[in-house]
Order: C-alpha cells, then structure tokens, then sequence
C-alpha cells in the first residue's frame, strides 16, 4: 500500500499543541497538521502529512469557478481505556467515492482514504476529546485545482483532511425547523446524493431565512411537488408517527447518511417500528397538530441526534411536537453515543481502532 509521507516539522508543531477551552464548539479549532496528496497524469501522486496552512491557489483554479468539490465528514473518539476509533469509516469511504464519480472527480482507493484518516487521527491522538458527547471530527475534501476557465471536468485534483476537536453541533438542546417552501435544495437526477459543495451553497439563502425566523435548521421538501419531505441542509430526519418511526426513503435527491444508516439499524436491532417512505409535510404536519406524532428528530455526522422542538411554515404558523425530548429519540441518541464512547457494545464493524503511534 502506498505510504503517508510524514514531515517532522508535522509533528513536532502538533506534539506541542494544546487547547484550554471547556467550550470546544464546532469546528472552532483544527489540529495544526493535515493530509494532503495530489492527482496528476491520471493518478495519486503522494500523501504527506504537512503543517496546516493556507493553500495557495492561482484565481483560475476551476474549483474557485466551477465548484468542483466533495467532502465528507467522519468522528474519531476516544474510549474510556484512552484507545481512540473512528465511527464507521468504510461507509465514508465508499460515499466520497460515491459523490466523485457524480461529480467527475477520481476515486480514491478505499484503503488509501482509511489509512490517510488513520494517520491524521494517530498523529493527534492527543486532540481527541475526553468528554462524552465531544470527538475529533475529520473533513476530508477533494478540489478540483487545475487551472483554467474552460468548463469541463479537471485533471488535477488536491485531497485534504484536517482535524478539528469538536463538541456538540447545536447550541442549544433542541431544534427548530423551518419549512422551506418556495427554495429547492436539489432534483432528481441532479446532485442531491453527492456530498458537494454546491448543495450546502444552495442552502444557505433559506438558511438566513430560517435563522431570521428564530429557527436553526431548514426542512427541504422534493422538488417536483413541493410536497414530500426529504432532509435538512446537513442532516436527515425522522418522525415518529402513530408509535412508528418514519424516515424519508433514499433517493437521488437525499443525502445517505451514515448516522441515518446507523438509526435505521440501531431502531431495527432494537425491534423499534421503522418504516422508510414518503411522507408528505402535510400529513407530518396535521399528525403533529392531532397528536399522532409524538416527537421528530434529526440526525447527522456533526448533529449526531438531536430532537425537534416544533416546525414553522410558511405562513409562520407554528406546530409544536408533543415530545421534545421524546422517548425514542432520547433512547437511539443515548445508545448511539454510548457505542461511540465506547460505554456500550458497538455492533460488529461500527469502530475502526486507531493504532498508537510513537513519536
Ligand atoms: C456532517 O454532519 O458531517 C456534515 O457534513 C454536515 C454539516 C452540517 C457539518
């Protein structure tokens, strides 16, 4: 397999590294090292492990026009013996993958994306969070950095990870959701399943909207008929209808999250009612309204699972779940936490030991 190069300056600049902050936040600070290679002349050139640092890149590099772009986001935690694991990277791996053939970018070798991500993890073991709830979370990325205002797919890319040591998402304890009904995140056959750049841009109008509103999250509906829901802008959601828990099926316009994936087993293993279909924002809404849904919630790499306090439409009505701290989603978010944490048993493949290095 092809190696990591490893820079001293690397790891001596992350080996002195501390943070004195009780209050970590979300992506507020990174590790000082990061992953990055190269793809030229149709391959992977090299891996290294540099100090983190700005990119320097020329005006007309494609991604900066045409937004050639996708990344991932993953968690690293730590257990209470101090052995560190990442949450179910392989299905990382396969979606980065995923989002670069929609896009016209190349693949990275599985094995090689793990083993990047390990190194990165080893290398700031010491970064990885000890308090429950908090992680060090990984951004992996790929831009397209060839130069040139021609559109058409790139044939130079650059692939980074950095490491940010991280806590809990959202400020507060619960969300609140606005419905989005005029704005579309994506269409079929478009890049909605793609974990790209371009989708998040395309959320942030609303978002603005929404925090306007004294809301936190914006609820996307399918874009053909304005009437089905489909995910918030970085997280899929979940309802629990008549005792069953209903989750949008998985089309091309719905990102397929790996907290999802692990709701959707844990609820099962569980023997939790679970049903994946379409539902219409109507019918969640006049559930809500008549009591039958008891609680919502949503979920995500970053979110990990957060319950829904109330939806807020168009007309700036209000529907307020009966549960906020509803009984399924406090039992699936304790039990996934506790998996993560290393508290509970994690089901066969769930954590992906990091290997000690001495440096
Ligand atoms: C993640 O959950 O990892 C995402 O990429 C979504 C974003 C809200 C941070």
């Amino acid at each position: 397999m092809r190696k990591v190069e490893i820079h001293p300056d690397a790891v001596e600049r992350v080996k002195r590294f501390t943070i004195n902050d009780p209050q970590l936040g979300f992506g507020k600070y990174v590790a000082p090292i990061m992953i990055q290679a190269i793809f030229d002349h149709d391959e992977w050139q090299r891996f290294d492990l540099l100090p983190y640092g700005p990119l320097q890149l020329d005006p007309c590099t494609k991604v900066l026009h045409y937004g050639q772009e996708i990344f991932e986001g993953m968690k690293v935690f730590r257990h209470p013996d101090d052995r560190i694991f990442m949450f179910r990277p392989e299905m990382n791996a396969r979606r980065f993958n995923q989002s670069a053939r929609r896009m016209a970018m190349p693949e990275i070798p599985e094995e090689l994306f793990l083993q990047a991500c390990e190194i990165i993890s080893a290398y700031s073991k010491h970064l990885v969070p000890k308090r429950l709830g908090e992680s060090l979370y990984l951004r992996p990325f790929m831009i397209a950095s060839e130069v040139g205002m021609g559109i058409k797919p790139a044939k130079q890319f650059l692939f980074i990870i950095v490491a940010s040591p991280s806590g809990a998402y959202f400020a507060g304890d619960s969300v609140k959701v606005y419905i989005e009904r005029e704005d579309i995140r994506c269409a079929p056959g478009g890049v909605g399943f793609a974990k790209t750049g371009g989708n998040y841009a395309a959320s942030l109008n609303s978002y603005a909207k929404t925090i306007k509103l004294g809301c936190d999250q914006t609820m996307w509906l399918d874009s053909v008929e304005h009437k089905y829901v489909e995910e918030m802008s970085g997280m899929n959601f979940f309802a629990v209808i008549d005792g069953k828990i209903v989750t949008p099926a998985l089309t091309d316009t719905i990102l397929d999250g790996v907290t999802r994936r692990s709701v959707i087993e844990m609820a099962r293993s569980e023997q939790l009612p679970l049903e994946e279909r379409r539902l219409s924002v109507d019918e969640l809404l006049q559930t809500i309204d008549d009591g039958r849904c008891s609680e919502a919630f949503v979920c995500g790499t970053a979110a990990v699972i957060a319950p829904i306090a109330s939806f807020m439409d168009k007309d700036l009505s209000v529907h307020a779940l009966r549960e906020t701290n509803g009984k399924v989603c406090m039992q699936l978010r304790e039990k996934l936490i506790g998996i993560q944490a290393g508290r509970s048993e994690a089901p066969a493949g769930w954590l992906y030991p990091i290997r000690d290095i001495h440096f």
